[in-house]
């Protein structure tokens, strides 16, 4: 077995079915917890969360005794005052030790054969940070991630709910079902006894073969931002801290740790940057983590320009960053620089904000203030988030049932009808024989691999796939499309093949009244696909099975942007990501109409790698030590943008979603909303169904130049009755009008005339458009105003 990479663990071979993939792992740690697939259950128990459990019913009668106590006696646990002041209170009447003690994260797991989980920490969690019992001061238990509450590789893992994919919700174009996941995903945390979901990533697809994609949310910042601000307010109404992440470029996992992100502060400032500035402004997380890769040759968790400069000070976050797991390289550069805590320590080469920070603030290498800072900003997040007023308990109640319906929901809306020749889709009812293929779609939906991932409450269906380690094992979510797609064809013959043999799929195929092909790309954080195509031989799959039967529907369960090489051939595509704990209900209802699609892509489906802006994904995945700089050369022109610049027609361009009926726009109209420029158009459903649209509103320059020739700069989603119009309003958000000085630190809108389209897509060739004239404008690096 080849030595590979991560920060987890040793992974072996990787296939689903017996698949060479070649895929990059980061830095060899090296630890090889087997988790047995199979193994699930609501609740971790036995001697393992028995110190966990004690320190929180402990803390809750602390939580209970400090609400009694005089509030003059512990005046930061009154509830009335500001955050600010009680963070200022609390902070006072501490010791140094304690300060110390929330600085530095401790791993929820044992980690590779060196360290043992802390005993206070809830096993297999991702961290802890002691807590100050004798202030009333609860400790952060800290769980992953974006999806749902996952678990550590561990023997029992914790079955929860499953979200689909990041960019599935992304996908939906909907910020209220955003925000309902977040809800639904922070209830469960709250009822496993954390109180930090490490959930908010946000870093912007610039890269498709990114293995992490499907826990983020696209390339567009104003949408990635948008949805991922929703996200997070869903989780923080649950009286937790959510986290931000990975800040910041963080575009992909081959090299992750020794990676140079290269790219310009005013690039940086239109783009990755503008989809976390959206996020803390709409959503105000409590916490931000910084990433493992280097910013134009600094660590991001050491980076000033990145963590003092951008964050906190121009943009005024007031919560504290933590690292990620491993991402911290020294005392006092980081402490300096604005890290507040170094999480799960284990990862790193020492104790860096343990005994070192304490001697560096003893001999002054690092201010008694930032110490005090660092407290400051995590007190403040706890108290702003209702941490210390709501305690959290394992073992809380979770209605399963109910969850699953909104991560189904979710899907949806998510998934997006790709191609609909000759109105293929919705299936016809009377279909004598229905057959299905692939990607064991049996028995349940594929799930990404990793950190964020979340174990089903019922088992994985399809246990013993490689790599059985983390970043895997690799996990179905047993919720079966054939099972799904049998109870809405009561009355035909609905036959599986697994597709391991294209000839024998394709004769199964043959004469079917319906055929559906399942194609799969599993993909985990600390490596990247190697390609852009489907892996395992699936294209010939596809293609022998279009081939034998030209009504051949494909689904595919992918991460992110694949090739289809037998597109022309099939009659209908479905991208339905990872498709979470109601993916295989959430499929076959949009299959037989009992869902109208209405997703729409928030990447850019490439028609081949040689249009992207690095054609060959940069680092060696074989040679993860070795340190290279990756050239963000398109700047800020990520995505679509990218696409338009360089004239490239992709497979699928971003916004592209069909649904079963069809929409027209009319009446665009511009207007003025304190300042800002507004947009008014009628969406129409023209079709016989019911159904939702995404009508999308690009600005383009038309007497100068930005990144692109043009930029999403609203989106609204709309639910329509056959026949039925709305008026929609959206106002734009002056940044995206102007162009970012870095000089000045000020946002410049161009006087002079912009073109605006009213789309279905970001090719859309017969968007509605109508030219306004901007005044000159310049606003502050928030995108307020300047007087
Ligand atoms: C990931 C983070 C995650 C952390 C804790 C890291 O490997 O990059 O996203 O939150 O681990 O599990």
């Amino acid at each position: 077995m080849e030595q590979v990479a991560s920060a987890r663990s040793a992974a072996g071979p990787r296939h689903l079915h017996a698949r060479p993939v070649a895929i990059a792992l980061a830095l060899a740690f090296g630890i090889a917890a087997a988790v047995p697939a199979s193994a699930a259950g609501q609740a971790l128990a036995g001697q393992a969360g028995q110190a966990a459990l004690a320190e929180q019913a402990e803390q809750a009668k602390q939580a209970e005794r400090a609400k009694q106590a005089a509030p003059a006696a512990r005046p930061w646990l009154d509830a009335a005052l500001p955050a600010d002041r009680r963070a200022a209170l609390a902070l006072a009447a501490m010791t140094q030790e304690e300060k110390l003690s929330w600085v530095l994260g401790h791993f929820g797991s044992d980690f590779a054969n060196k360290t043992k989980r802390h005993p206070a920490a809830l096993p297999y969690s991702a961290g802890y940070i002691a807590g100050v019992p004798r202030l009333g001061l609860p400790a952060l238990f800290e769980t992953d991630a974006g999806l749902g509450v996952a678990t550590q590789a561990g023997p029992t893992p914790r079955g929860r709910t499953s979200l689909p994919s990041g960019l599935a919700t992304t996908a939906t174009w909907n910020p209220a079902l955003a925000y309902q996941g977040g809800a639904m995903i922070g209830s469960e945390a709250r009822a496993s006894g954390f109180n930090v979901m490490l959930a908010g990533g946000v870093n912007l697809q610039r890269e498709p073969r990114n293995g992490r994609n499907f826990e983020y949310a696209g390339e567009d910042p104003l949408l990635a931002g948008s949805m991922v601000a929703a996200q997070i307010k869903g989780i923080q109404s649950n009286h937790l801290i959510a986290t931000m992440k990975h800040f910041a470029v963080n575009a992909q996992e081959t090299g992750r740790f020794v990676l140079d992100a290269r790219i310009d502060d005013t690039s940086n400032r239109m783009s990755d940057l503008l989809a976390f500035q959206f996020v803390l402004e709409q959503a105000n997380p409590g916490s931000v983590m910084c990433s493992y890769n280097r910013l134009n040759g600094v660590y991001a968790c050491e980076n000033d320009y990145l963590l003092n400069g951008v964050l906190k000070k121009d943009w005024g976050f007031k919560g504290y960053v933590m690292s990620d797991w491993g991402a911290v390289h020294s005392t006092v550069e980081a402490a300096k620089a604005g890290l507040d805590q170094q999480s799960g320590w284990e990862f790193d080469k020492s104790q860096y904000f343990g005994g070192a920070l304490e001697e560096a603030v003893a001999n002054g290498h690092v201010p008694q203030a930032r110490l005090d800072d660092m407290v400051y900003r995590i007190l403040w997040a706890m108290f702003d988030k209702g941490v210390v007023e709501n305690p959290v308990a394992e073992g809380g109640a979770i209605d399963f049932a109910a969850n699953r319906l909104v991560s189904q929901a979710d899907a949806e809306e998510g998934m997006v009808l790709l191609k609909n020749a000759n109105s293929t889709l919705p299936l016809k009812s009377g279909a004598r024989k229905i057959v299905v293929i692939g990607a064991h779609a049996d028995v349940g939906v594929l799930a990404g691999g990793g950190s964020s991932l979340v174990y089903p409450v019922e088992g994985n269906p399809v246990p013993g796939i490689e790599p059985l380690t983390w970043p895997g094992p690799v996990v179905y979510h047993p919720s079966s499309p054939l099972k799904a797609i049998q109870a809405r064809a009561p009355g035909a013959q609905v036959i599986y093949h697994d597709g391991l043999d294209p000839v024998a799929a394709a004769k199964a195929a043959e004469g079917a009244d319906a055929v559906i092909v399942f194609a799969q790309q599993w993909v985990g954080e600390a490596l990247d696909a190697v390609s852009l195509a489907l892996p395992d031989n699936q294209d010939a799959l596809v293609a022998a099975v279009a081939k034998a039967n030209p009504k051949t529907v494909v689904v595919l369960e992918t991460s992110g942007p694949v090739l289809m090489p037998w597109l022309d051939q099939s009659a209908a595509v479905l991208q339905a990501w990872y498709a979470g704990s109601g993916g295989g209900e959430a499929i076959a209802r949009i299959l037989f109409g009992e869902v109208n699609p209405s997703g729409h892509l928030p990447a850019t489906f490439p028609a081949s790698a040689s249009q992207l802006p690095r054609p060959v994904l940069d680092g060696d995945p074989k040679n993860e030590k070795v340190r290279f700089a990756v050239d963000y050369h398109e700047g800020a022109a990520v995505g679509y943008k990218w696409f338009d610049l360089k004239g490239h027609k992709p497979l699928f361009p971003f916004g592209h979603g069909l649904s079963y009926t069809t929409f027209a726009y009319s009446d665009l109209k511009s207007g003025q909303q304190d300042g800002k420029l507004q947009l008014r158009f009628k969406v129409t459903n023209t079709g016989a169904v019911a159904g939702k649209d995404v009508p999308q509103v690009y600005v383009a320059p038309l007497g100068m130049k930005w990144e692109a020739p043009k930029r999403l700069a609203a989106f609204e989603k709309v639910d329509l009755a056959p026949g039925a119009s709305r008026e929609v309003t959206v106002t734009i958000d002056p940044r995206l009008l102007a162009l970012y000085d870095s000089r000045s630190k000020t946002w410049r809108i161009a006087a002079g005339s912009y073109k605006v389209l009213l789309a279905h897509d970001a090719a859309d060739a017969g968007a509605r458009t109508i030219t306004v004239k901007l005044p000159k404008q310049v606003l502050n690096v928030n995108g307020k105003p300047l007087k």
